[in-house]
Order: C-alpha cells, then sequence, then structure tokens
C-alpha cells in the first residue's frame, strides 16, 4: 500500500475535472445527501469529475441536490439517491466515465456498505466477513483510482470542516478514500466485538497507514486495540498521537461540526490519558 499512496502522492495533473457539487444542508441531508456524496465520492474518477460539498439552491424537499458543472453550463439535478445502481446517479451523473469506473470499487464499496449495515445491527461477524472481502476487492483499485487526482494545494477537492459532520473530513486522505479508511476503522471496531484483537490491532494499523497519520479516529481505534491487550504503554501513545491530532477546543465546538457523542468520547478518553500517564509514571 505505502508504495501506492507514494505514486498518488507524487502526481500533479493539470486538467481540471467537471464540478459536482452536492447540496449538504439539513433539508437534503435529511433527503439522504451524505450517502450520495460518499458514493460519489467514492466512485467517481477524479480526474474527471471532482465532488465536492454544496449549499442550498431552493430546492429544499427535493433532495439530494446535485448540481452539475460543465464549463459555462450549470444542470440542478434532483432526488438523486445513492442506493439506485441504475438509478440518475449512473446515467445522467456519471454517463460520461461509466467505463472507467473500476468494476472492483464498486462491488468492493457496496460490500463495505453492506457490512455497515451488519454492524449497526450489532452481527459483527457478518460484518467483518463482508468487511474484509470489500477491501480486499477494491482497496488497490481505489487507491490508484486516487492517484489520478489533480492536486491542488497538497490535497485535491478539499472538504470545508464545517460542512460535513465527521472530523475525518479533516484529514490528509484523499476524498475518494474516505469510505475505505471508515471501513478499516469499522472492521478493527467489529473485531474487537468478535474478540480477534490481532485482527483490530492490523486494521487499526492499515487505517494508520491510509490516513497517513492523519485520522484521530485511527488512533482512538488502535487505543481500544490496546486497551484489550492490556498494553498499557501502547494505549497511552495511541491516545496521545490522537489528542495531536484533535483540536484543543473541541469541547467548544457546535454539534454541527462534531457531534455530541463524538466530543463526550473524547472527554472520557481525555480522562483516560491522564490515569494512563499517571499509572506509567
Ligand atoms: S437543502 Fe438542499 S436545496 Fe435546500
Amino acid at each position: 500500500m505505502c508504495q501506492l499512496l507514494g505514486f498518488w502522492s507524487g502526481l500533479a495533473l493539470l486538467a481540471s475535472p467537471t464540478r459536482l457539487e452536492v447540496c449538504l444542508s439539513p433539508g437534503c441531508v435529511a433527503d439522504g445527501a451524505m450517502s450520495t456524496f460518499a458514493k460519489l465520492q467514492a466512485l467517481a474518477p477524479p480526474d474527471k469529475i471532482c465532488v465536492v460539498a454544496g449549499g442550498c439552491q431552493s430546492a429544499c424537499g427535493m433532495g439530494p441536490i446535485v448540481i452539475d458543472q460543465k464549463e459555462s453550463t450549470k444542470l440542478i439535478h434532483k432526488r438523486i439517491k445513492s442506493d439506485k445502481q441504475d438509478g440518475p446517479l449512473w446515467t445522467v451523473l456519471l454517463a460520461d466515465v461509466l467505463d472507467e469506473i473500476s468494476p472492483e470499487i464498486i462491488h468492493g464499496y457496496e460490500l463495505c456498505q453492506d457490512a455497515k449495515a451488519h454492524f449497526l445491527q450489532k452481527d459483527f461477524a457478518s460484518s467483518v466477513k463482508l468487511y474484509q472481502e470489500g477491501i480486499a476487492l477494491a482497496e488497490k483499485h481505489a487507491i490508484l483510482n486516487a492517484a489520478k487526482a489533480p492536486i491542488q494545494n497538497g490535497i485535491s477537492s478539499s472538504i470545508p470542516l464545517q460542512t460535513i459532520p465527521t472530523i475525518s473530513a479533516g484529514t490528509l486522505v484523499h476524498p475518494s478514500l474516505q469510505w475505505l479508511l471508515e471501513a478499516y476503522r469499522q472492521l478493527g471496531h467489529a473485531q474487537l466485538n468478535i474478540l480477534d484483537v490481532e485482527g483490530a490491532f492490523q486494521s487499526a494499523l492499515a487505517s494508520i497507514e491510509l490516513s497517513t497519520k492523519s485520522d484521530p479516529m485511527c488512533f482512538e481505534l488502535l487505543a481500544s486495540v490496546c486497551q484489550k491487550k492490556n498494553d498499557l504503554e501502547g494505549e497511552l501513545e495511541a491516545l496521545q498521537s490522537m489528542f495531536e491530532l484533535i483540536p484543543t477546543n473541541f469541547e467548544t465546538l457546535s454539534a454541527k461540526v462534531l457531534p455530541r457523542e463524538i466530543s463526550n468520547k473524547w472527554r472520557e478518553l481525555g480522562f483516560r490519558m491522564t490515569t494512563l500517564q499517571r499509572v506509567i509514571k
């Protein structure tokens, strides 16, 4: 994976891609825009299509709304749901590039979405199996796909943190790889739930590598794994790495920027880190 990541970070292409703007204002988010946004980012070839977060287009209630900007034309597409393989998301938005979308990424992405559903139902054994299949199928292709992205300010199509309700949006991972990063993290948590601690350790390390050590949630996973292994020093190191990556004022951020369950968890982990520092001294 390292070689592929190096390949991605070394590339700089000049052509500017078509821009797809997904409205992530509350009305469209209620209609499923986050899922549309995630799927478009995962599948669209980044050298041809740039998928970014957008604001309200006064078409609330007809979402998810996607603005398709090709040169001087601007088209507003309505009801772009992520769950229709043969619906508008494919035939309208990605029509020009369908041949270029890797079937392995499409299938791997779908497997990971199934895995996520099983995870939410607490069927962790099935979730692990599906995540492992999805990642094995798509990882290499997804990293090569991300390598096609034009580089702007070190990362292509960066997303304003305040528009995405997840702190992971602030990582250095290319947007088309966010789903893969989430898959590795969720796989690790599912493995912990079925007591596959060594598997969870490997997933945590893979997620840290994929994120180039920029995602606090990967270190949070590693801390949980170390705690299960009773490796107090490893846990403390993981927590320290995690807290180096999160804003020091996280407790004052609004729930729109940082969901309450995450800030509460981080507060608890802060207490845990202090305790470990005292015990290990
Ligand atoms: S909330 Fe998306 S168009 Fe208004």
